[in-house]
């Protein structure tokens, strides 16, 4: 609804600044863009690739798990190359899902965590997930009443969309609660490395013994400004990672091999990138919430991911995120996600993505602070 009213303004000649989808704006970096080109040009990489990923990519996702997290992976049972994490995502759902199965999903959520799951036929058990509330009491709770015993249990920090964050003790107590309960546990670290001040992002599998109860899903997205490529991997548990192989091997024959080539050279390569579109992105997020506090509007300062969560100010809070939305890009020109597209609990919210560079983001603060100021109605100024 909110794309919808954003096209008709933009329609209307109205220049809409829109931090609606968590879509980069930026290229890929220029050294990955060449090896794709290089690689195109060789007819050998032509021909149908492998669905589980080539060699060298398996080798070079594993090889950044070492580096990065100091976990040990065996290229050739517990990793697997994926068409962007989504694909995969949703086809180890319909792999590994039974009827009447219950899977415990956080909420609000990146919506394919629930759907995947929904597509596949597994019945989804959401567990609120807030700075303010105890998620392992949320979740002791809500599995207590439920039958038969979830089997999946996903995990997404960063989180999309409320990026939150967690320490390795966090993830120490999903392994043990999984364990207990013998679950199953998918972690989505789509924004691991866009991390901001001193934080930096904790793997499940660094938690000793994780492995025998997880994956862990990761995207080249975000990290390297690659989302039209359509990379990501999964990492960890070994029949997890079998099943996902064997669905995918029906399925497809994996991605162009000038992509997968390219993609070994992201990972691979210079890291220097990284630490440019990081630092890009901190820089629109302190823009942002500076300017919004100024304009009286205090939001949380995301530590990690490219969304800043806003709880929407106290006077528009009771007409939901959905008309509080549309009314951002009817009165100021401003598109963001409502809150409630990632779930009921996420209702309170709206989603602000940083994808608008800081000149933009300052005139959409401009616009706010007019709407703010005008009680929601700028037409009556
Ligand atoms: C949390 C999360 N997981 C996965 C994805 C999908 O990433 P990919 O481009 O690898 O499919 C996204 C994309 O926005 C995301 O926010």
């Amino acid at each position: 609804m909110v794309n919808e009213l954003k096209y008709a303004a933009r329609q209307r000649g109205e220049d809409v600044i829109d931090f609606g989808m968590g879509n980069p704006d930026q290229s890929t970096p220029q050294h990955i863009i060449d090896k794709l080109c290089e690689a195109a040009k060789d007819g050998r990489n032509h021909r149908y690739s492998l669905s589980r990923g080539i060699n060298g990519l398996r080798r070079a996702v594993c090889a950044f798990y070492q580096r990065r997290f100091d976990v040990d992976l065996d290229p050739s049972s517990e990793a697997i190359v994926t068409i962007g994490s989504k694909e995969g995502l949703s086809h180890l759902a319909l792999a590994i899902t039974e009827p009447g199965m219950n899977v415990v999903v956080p909420s609000p959520t990146y919506p394919i965590h629930e759907y995947s799951f929904i597509i596949a036929g597994a019945d989804i058990l959401r567990v609120p997930i807030h700075r303010d509330r105890d998620f392992f009491e949320d979740l002791q709770n809500a599995v207590a009443d439920c039958w038969p015993t979830p089997k999946v249990l996903l995990v997404n920090f960063p989180s999309n969309p409320t990026a939150q964050v967690v320490d390795l003790e966090f993830y120490q107590k999903v392994v043990e609660f999984a364990r207990e309960h013998k679950m199953w546990v998918i972690s989505d670290i789509a924004y691991s490395e866009i991390c901001f001040d001193d934080y930096k992002a904790p793997s499940i599998l660094q938690v000793p013994g994780a492995k025998d109860l997880a994956v862990e899903f990761y995207s080249l997205s975000k990290t390297y400004n690659m989302p039209g490529w359509r990379v990501g991997f999964a990492v960890g548990n070994q029949t997890l990672i079998h099943a996902l192989t064997r669905i995918k091997s029906y399925l497809d024959y994996g991605m162009f091999q000038p992509i997968q080539i390219a993609a070994t050279v992201a990972l691979n390569g210079p890291q220097d990138c990284v630490d440019d579109i990081v630092a890009m992105y901190k820089s629109r997020r302190d823009v942002l919430c500076d300017g919004l506090a100024a304009a009286g509007w205090s939001i949380e300062r995301p530590k990690a991911s490219m969304f800043a969560w806003a709880e929407i100010p106290e006077e528009f809070k009771k007409m939901g995120s959905l008309e509080f939305s549309k009314l951002l890009i009817k009165e100021a020109q401003v598109a963001v996600s409502p809150g409630v597209g990632f779930g009921r609990y996420g209702d309170d919210h709206v989603r602000i993505a940083l994808i608008e560079n800081e000149h933009r983001t300052r005139q959409a603060i401009r616009s706010i602070k007019r709407f703010l100021h005008a009680g929601g109605d700028t037409q009556a100024d």
